[in-house]
């Protein structure tokens, strides 16, 4: 019995001490995945320099138009009110990141000297309704207790008064992206924004307005303009070189020493000067070029790596704007995503049209008028993912022919991300024209 039982221990203990033995070799293959990644230190120091929200210390090539703000605010010190300003440029070229920096600044200097300021920021890219800007504005000055939907916007409005005059002090509320507010839903709330200060008793409003999109000026109400655009300052796309001194200042913040080719950062700058002088997409670039190194197990960016960085630049830059196009532009987009993919030539207004229904029976959307369709076609040829000329038919009228101009994988790449579409996008026309809810 004692025997048995002892071999029984035996045998176990056996047993036991292969399984130890198989978990030491393959702890010991984790273990060398983790020794030759700690082994290579990563080209990054500090990632986060090249995130799109981070602002430095310093904004080289931007010290006119930061001084030209900071002088504008600057009236705030001596207990007036700042002239409202329009700033506009094109992408990538520092408004908003000029904006916040004098901004914080002015902040700082207020508080060292007793005078409260504070600032409210809006991008109107996520808040196209006058509500949900209102909500937000209130919600940047600490009050977070406002549903984000169900209350009138004159409700808001009065809250919105109630929680700047409680003091005396200075709001700076900065709307970036403006046209994508106005262009959805009109210019009613800037229009009593720029009058609020006659309600105000203790406190005062000034308004900084951003926007990429240079002819938005002429969708502005008259006194609305007049009242925002004060001040204008106009921001100028980016040369090769400034771009380079920008690339660098990153990179040395972002970047291990050694690591990087000084040929490969001015290539990156060389490309963004290319496409408008855009300091967004050369960090871009940078960022992306560094994790490709990083993959392929190189401990050097090079210019080889920049060039493979343009593509998958180029990709997340077409589906951030689809992503970020209203449901129904999303859902026109949509319809010639699908006709595109099943080869259909000639795409006209009409047969983008029924796609466009049956897709939103489908998915539960109520489908916008045809004139609606008209506005949104044209909208998505101005952001540059279609062209829709517009051809005689003859005696039938005429129509736009639409054709797409982004790569449709990364259409479809956006769509599939999207849990709303993520379905659909499968599917074929025939699917979606035939099978009713
Ligand atoms: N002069 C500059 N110096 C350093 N970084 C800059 C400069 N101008 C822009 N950037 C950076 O480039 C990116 C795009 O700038 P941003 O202010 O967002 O452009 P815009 O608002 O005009 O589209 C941001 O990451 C910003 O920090
Ligand atoms: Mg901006």
């Amino acid at each position: 019995m004692i025997r048995v039982k002892h071999i029984h221990l035996y045998t176990f203990a056996i047993e036991y001490v292969v399984v130890l033995m198989e978990q030491v070799t393959w702890l010991s293959d984790v273990d060398d995945i983790f020794d030759n990644l700690l082994k290579k230190p990563s080209i990054f120091t500090n990632k986060r320099v090249l995130s799109h929200d981070f602002i430095p210390e310093k904004l080289p090539h931007r010290e006119a138009e930061i001084k030209r703000l900071a002088f504008i605010l600057a009236t705030a010190l001596k207990g007036g009110k700042p002239s409202n300003v329009f700033m506009y440029g094109k992408t990538g070229t520092g408004k908003t990141a000029v904006a916040k920096y004098v901004l914080k600044k002015l902040i700082e200097k207020g508080s060292a000297i007793g005078l409260s300021f504070k600032y409210a920021y809006v991008n109107c890219r996520y808040r196209k309704s006058n509500y949900r800007v209102i909500v937000k504005i209130l919600e940047e000055l600490g009050e977070t207790r406002v549903p984000s939907t169900g209350l009138p916007t004159d409700f808001v409005l009065d809250k919105l008064i109630k929680v700047i005059d409680y003091k005396e002090q200075l709001v700076t509320i900065i709307f970036d992206e403006l046209d994508w507010l106005v262009k959805s839903s009109g210019d009613d709330v800037l229009y009593q924004l720029t009058r609020i200060n006659n309600d105000l008793k203790k406190s005062q409003v000034s308004l900084i307005g951003i926007t990429n999109d240079l002819k938005f000026r002429e969708y502005l109400d008259s006194r609305v303009l007049s009242s925002l655009s004060e001040e204008n300052i106009i921001f100028k796309p980016y040369n090769a070189q400034q771009l380079y001194d920008i690339l660098k200042q990153r990179a040395r913040m972002a970047l291990r020493d050694g690591t990087y080719d000084d040929e490969a950062l001015k290539l990156a700058a060389a490309l963004a000067a290319q496409e408008h002088g855009d300091a967004r997409r050369a960090i871009d670039l940078l960022r992306v070029a560094a994790e490709i190194a990083e993959r392929e197990g190189s401990n050097r960016l090079s210019s080889e790596h920049i060039y493979k960085a343009q593509d998958e630049v180029d990709r997340d830059v077409i589906e951030e704007s689809i992503r970020d196009l209203p449901t129904q532009e999303q859902l026109v987009l949509l319809a010639i995503t699908i006709l595109h993919r099943e080869r259909e030539r000639k795409i006209t207004t009409g047969m983008v049209r029924s796609v466009y229904e049956q897709l939103c029976d489908f998915i539960g959307y109520s489908p916008v008028t045809l004139r609606r369709i008209n506005d949104i076609l044209s909208d998505l040829e101005m952001l540059g993912i279609i062209t829709a000329p517009v051809v005689s038919l003859g005696r039938y009228g005429r129509t736009k022919l639409i054709r797409l101009e982004v790569p449709i994988s990364s259409v479809i790449r956006a769509f599939k991300n999207d849990e709303r579409f993520s379905d659909v996008i499968n599917k074929k026309k025939a699917d979606i024209m035939f099978k009713q809810k």
